[in-house]
């Protein structure tokens, strides 16, 4: 079964087309057109201009993914949420009209579902249940998958994501668009305990998260300091930001795996998971403290968005769900994964 898959849930227009081989995803294409330089000047994305450069950038990455229709395909995934719902209705449209067209079956993903994929783009796939820690520009949350398609929400963001967290960080630091890479970088040359900041929802038991807090520590921070802020110690303020974010995200995790001792593995996904720091700090913590269950990150190339996730959770939704006639599919910004 290979399925070519369209992502426009924000600020990139992809396609790819991915192939099931023995229960196997391969990528077979993966086209991402980033708008990251349009909407840089902003300092955010911008939803009217992020559609219309959809609707310009989504026919040439379609005819690139499919080698100018060459490329056969058996079905068609699409992210039907949430997302920018003008930047949704753009990928929708045009999988709708290709399934009718080429009388193609059509499976509607969710976007997070997505990213949970992008753990079966490993060299070995994670066995289940598996507790999934996704973190991205939209959505920190932690997830217990029993079975393909079978998730309980066990904790999400009341407030902010930690995505939007690294962004925010950016910004008062002055260090540009999308933060999380900038931050990071930046973050390597810094004291991690050069500065405290607080961890949201502290108490024992909880798997919710908050970042709000800590956004409003570092405006705090930042405003007592002396202007223009010292290179080191802008630094500093990063590193010890990333420190508190992977100290906020081994806790939760932590909880939630004493929550669910029947947890075979864990994954790491979403834009966030591309952070060396937090990717090594979340190894050593699963090595050091719960060595028989492994451990599986994004691999780097899937870890922001991309359509090769959303091919792949569409390979699993043939396997064990079945698709959607194409006139019952629509976009939803608030989409919610069942
Ligand atoms: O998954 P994604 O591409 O889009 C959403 O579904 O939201 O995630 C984008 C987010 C942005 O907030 C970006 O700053 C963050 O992922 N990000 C990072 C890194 N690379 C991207 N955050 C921290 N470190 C990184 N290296
Ligand atoms: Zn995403």
């Amino acid at each position: 079964m290979r399925i070519l898959a369209i992502e426009t849930s924000c600020d990139e227009s992809a396609v790819a087309i991915v192939e099931l081989q023995k229960n196997k995803p391969k990528v077979i294409k993966n086209i991402v057109s980033s708008q990251i330089r349009d909407h840089q000047s902003f300092g955010g994305v911008i939803p009217n201009l992020a559609s219309r450069l959809h609707t310009q950038n989504l026919p040439i990455v379609l005819e690139q993914g499919t080698e100018g229709g060459r490329i056969d395909y058996d079905a068609i995934a699409v992210t039907t949420g949430p997302g920018l719902i003008g930047s949704l209705l753009v990928g929708v449209a045009t999988a709708r009209t290709l399934a009718w067209l080429k009388n193609k079956p059509i499976f509607p993903i969710n976007h997070l579902e997505g990213h949970i994929y992008s753990a079966w783009l490993n060299e070995n796939q994670p066995e289940l249940p598996s507790l999934i820690l996704t973190v991205s520009g939209g959505h920190t949350e932690l997830i217990y998958m029993s079975q393909h398609g079978k998730y309980l929400h066990i904790g999400r963001t009341r407030d902010d994501a930690a995505g939007e967290a690294f962004d925010k960080t950016a910004r008062l630091l002055d260090l540009g668009y999308p933060g999380g890479p900038l931050v990071s970088e930046l973050a390597k040359h810094g004291r991690r305990d050069a500065f405290t900041f607080p961890i949201g929802l502290p108490e024992k038991n909880s798997t919710e998260f908050s970042f709000s807090g800590i956004k409003a520590a570092l405006y705090y921070q930042i405003s007592k300091l002396e202007k223009p802020i010292q290179p080191h110690i802008k630094a500093d303020i990063a590193a010890s930001f990333e420190y508190t974010i992977a100290e906020t995200l081994i806790k939760k995790l932590s909880i939630a795996l004493s929550q669910h001792l029947k947890t075979r593995s864990v994954c790491f996904v979403g834009g966030v998971s591309a952070n060396d720091y937090l990717r090594l700090r979340i190894t050593d913590y699963i090595k050091n403290n719960h060595p028989a269950i492994p451990l599986y990150l994004a691999p780097k190339d899937y870890t922001t968005d991309n359509a090769a996730m959303i091919a792949t959770a569409g390979c699993f939704h043939n396997l064990f769900g079945s698709p959607v006639s194409w006139y019952d599919i629509k976009a939803d910004p608030n989409l919610e994964l069942k």
